[in-house]
């Protein structure tokens, strides 16, 4: 199996080749409307930053990043995924030169995964910042095995460990294995706010009453305030930086 990493706009894609990348995320984070504010935008200036990872004609991997302005200070961090959207668009709107790349997205085809295709695929991002000659990639990791543990404070969770030593959370590790070091916390890397019935539309449940719930694939907990008929949904992550 020779796999090759290729920018996604090298040559069209048929649309049905790509159709699997929204699977591996769930609903609700597909209607953030913050995000949807900056996406179009950043898709369109930054499209170089997309990649593929392709086994033969097959798109088997897939992510992409962002050019920003970073210190190296962990007070300067972006607070989290949307903030990133936000500062590589304020920095491309003020001319400035970036410095940093952050490693936004990156998804591996479901019947691939478990198969280091996503170290692949990270390494085959990381050099877009050495082409580019940005000295810092960093990236705000939305940590898979979270969601199995939602009341869980992000701060504790990032800080599990597996015997070894090594991170407890796959994700993570993936990312730790490829000399990657966790820098601080990105407790409100996203917020999204939807009607109580947007949020039973995305997730398939009912919110009867005013509360937390523990939703399906939700790292954190959903907050629904039935009065105001709004439901609120803080997702956290955590800042990884690559050397
Ligand atoms: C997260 C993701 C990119 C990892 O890709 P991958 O190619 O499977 O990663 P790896 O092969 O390096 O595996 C990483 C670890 O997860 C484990 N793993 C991978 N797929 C798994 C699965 N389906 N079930 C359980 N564990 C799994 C691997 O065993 C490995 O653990 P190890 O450190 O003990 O070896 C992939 O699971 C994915 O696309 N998920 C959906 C989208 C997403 O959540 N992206 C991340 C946020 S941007």
């Amino acid at each position: 199996m020779t796999i090759v990493a290729q920018p996604l706009h090298a040559r069209p894609r048929p649309a049905d080749q790509l159709a699997w990348l929204t699977a591996g995320w769930p609903e609700f984070v597909f209607h953030d409307q913050e995000t949807a504010r900056h996406l179009g935008r950043v898709r369109e200036l930054f499209a170089e930053l997309e990649v593929v990872l392709l086994d033969g004609d097959e798109i088997v991997a897939a992510g992409w990043a962002v050019p920003l302005c970073w210190s190296g200070e962990v007070d300067d961090l972006p607070a989290g995924y949307n903030d990133s959207l936000a500062r590589a668009l304020a920095a491309y709107d003020a001319g400035q030169q970036p410095d940093t790349l952050a490693i936004l997205a990156a998804a591996v085809r479901g019947d691939r995964q478990g198969q280091g295709l996503a170290g692949k695929l990270l390494g085959a991002l990381r050099e877009l910042a050495g082409q580019a000659a940005w000295p810092r990639v960093i990236c705000p990791v939305r940590p898979t095995l979270k969601s199995r543990y939602p009341l869980t404070p992000i701060d504790r969770y990032a800080g599990w460990t597996r015997p070894d030593g090594s991170p407890f959370d796959p994700w993570i590790r993936t990312h730790y294995r490829l000399g990657a070091r966790m820098v601080a916390t990105a407790p409100r890397s996203q917020v999204i706010t939807g009607t109580v019935a947007q949020w039973q539309s995305w997730t398939g449940m009912t919110f009867p009453d005013s509360g937390d719930f523990v939703i399906p694939d939700g790292l954190s907990v959903l907050h629904i305030d039935r009065a105001t008929d709004q439901g609120v949904y803080v997702e956290p992550n955590v800042w990884l930086q690559h050397r």
